[in-house]
């Protein structure tokens, strides 16, 4: 990978891919229904403490050591310590296992995409609706091949480039069209204002541990940390782009879209069911459930889905596109195969992993996983285990092996790197101590050993 590497052109090349592969189903589908389920206020107020500290700061020392050594994430640990070369497998890992449950939850988007296209928008506003479809065995595993089955064509054609222009066009389409589905919502819906005030007040009788390490794996997994894509990323940036700028701007962009999608959200399961608890302990179906009856009150809602969910499914495709990318180019550097036989066992072992995560929901609904669903488990497994881990090896790697000194010459070559001593901080003490924590609480609570 490192010979004829290309490099991303212009100013804002970087920021464009690495907001692309930032925004996707983790901000639109993910992050409302985390933050309806973990007290809304307080889960946005510590997702942003955790952004502002432990984002910024993995984002820059993970795009600076891929600038600095030219390598994606395998060689780039093996080629800085040896010592550190086990992280290159770990870090392949996370795309891995996130790959063929994300592919699931696209299937469930061309679900309703199609639905919507042949007007069923009354029948997919319905209780129960959404249920009945997740538990019916068969057809979700359809909608699943497909999404996954296309994702593999655009990887094994080799027309990412393509599909990545659309989407960025798609993209600003995206975030207006949320701004205008959650205005519709607060400004005309009875007790939509609630929804709102839900999201934006912080009350700390919700918080317990449980809001600190979902916060925390949803920054990971939304801001595409943690899993070695940023260092990717990093290695395609040119020395004359301010790394520091860059990170803030993903992030507050990948910020941005998922506030607003919760905005969108969040009201909406209010105005519907008044706030009731159940409703909002949804889980992974929330905007499944809550945006078609949205539509269904909404003038033009029909062609609004539609709309919606070709965005929707473009912002997922991209993601799940940029997975498949990182899975097959780390095997094809590592075993050397030719690149079309890595997508092709990529493919494979996606639809292995991905079949009984969608029939956790119907077949296999009473197989639970340290009681969890399957596709619970491997969100979990990935997001509160593996890129915690990863996380804090790399901060110990930055903090005590390379040293942060060698990241602050890389991000100062545009230019003082204002937050230094901070960053030099939080890398070498806080995250080590609060991500070991935070791994600690989330597996004793996994194992059922304390509820907290
Ligand atoms: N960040 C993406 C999202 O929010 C998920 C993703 C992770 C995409 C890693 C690509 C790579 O949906």
């Amino acid at each position: 990978m490192a010979a004829n590497r290309s490099s991303f052109t212009g100013k804002i090349g970087f920021v464009l891919a690495a907001a692309g592969s930032a925004v996707g189903l983790g901000n639109i589908w993910r992050f409302p229904y985390l933050a309806a389920k973990y007290g809304g206020g307080i889960f946005l107020l510590i997702y942003l403490i955790l952004a502002l500290t432990f984002g910024f700061t993995l984002m820059v020392a993970e795009t600076a050591i891929g600038r600095k050594t030219g390598l994606s994430a395998i060689g780039a640990f093996k080629s800085l310590d040896k010592r550190f070369s086990f992280m290159g497998y770990i870090v392949a890992l996370v795309p891995a296992i996130i790959l063929p449950y994300y592919s699931v939850i696209g299937g469930w988007v061309m679900k309703y995409l199609f639905g919507f296209v042949s007007g069923n928008a009354s029948g997919m506003a319905g209780d129960g609706y959404f249920n009945s479809y997740i538990g019916s065995t068969v057809e979700p595993i359809g909608w699943f091949f497909l999404f996954i089955g296309l994702t593999a064509l655009v990887v094994l054609l080799g027309v990412e480039k393509g599909i990545e222009k659309v989407s960025k066009i798609m993209m600003p389409v995206l975030v207006v069209l949320i701004i205008v589905i959650s205005g519709y919502t607060i400004f005309t819906m009875d007790g939509a204002v609630d929804g709102v005030l839900y999201l934006i007040t912080p009350d700390f009788s919700h918080f317990s541990v449980m809001t600190v390490v979902a916060a925390l794996g949803q920054l990971f997994y939304s801001m595409s940390l943690a899993m070695g894509i940023m260092i990717t990323f990093g290695s395609y940036m040119k020395k004359d782009i301010s790394i520091t700028k860059s990170a803030v701007q993903v992030g507050v962009f990948d910020s941005g879209v998922a506030f607003l999608a919760a905005l969108m959200v969040i009201p909406a399961v209010f105005a519907f069911s008044g706030g009731d608890p159940n409703a909002l302990q949804q889980g992974p179906g929330l905007m499944f459930v809550t945006l078609p009856k949205i539509f269904n009150t909404m003038p033009g809602g029909n062609i609004i889905g539609v709309v919606f969910f070709i965005m929707v499914f473009f912002a997922a495709i991209t993601s799940s596109i940029s997975l498949m990318e990182t899975v097959v180019s780390i095997f094809h550097d590592k075993f050397k195969l030719n690149r079309k036989l890595c997508c092709l066992i990529v493919l494979g072992i996606s639809l292995l992993l991905g079949i009984p995560s969608s029939l956790g929901y119907s077949a296999w609904g009473s197989f639970k996983i340290l009681g969890m669903q399957i596709l619970d488990f491997f969100d979990f497994a990935s997001n509160n285990l593996l890129m915690p881990l990863i996380a804090l090896v790399t901060s110990i790697f930055v903090g005590f092996v390379i040293k942060p000194k060698m990241i602050i010459e890389e991000v100062e070559i545009t230019g003082e790197f204002k937050v230094k001593k901070f960053f030099s901080f939080i890398i070498k003490y806080v995250a080590p101590v609060f991500i070991v924590l935070i791994l600690i609480s989330s597996i004793l609570n996994a194992f059922g050993v304390i509820t907290i």
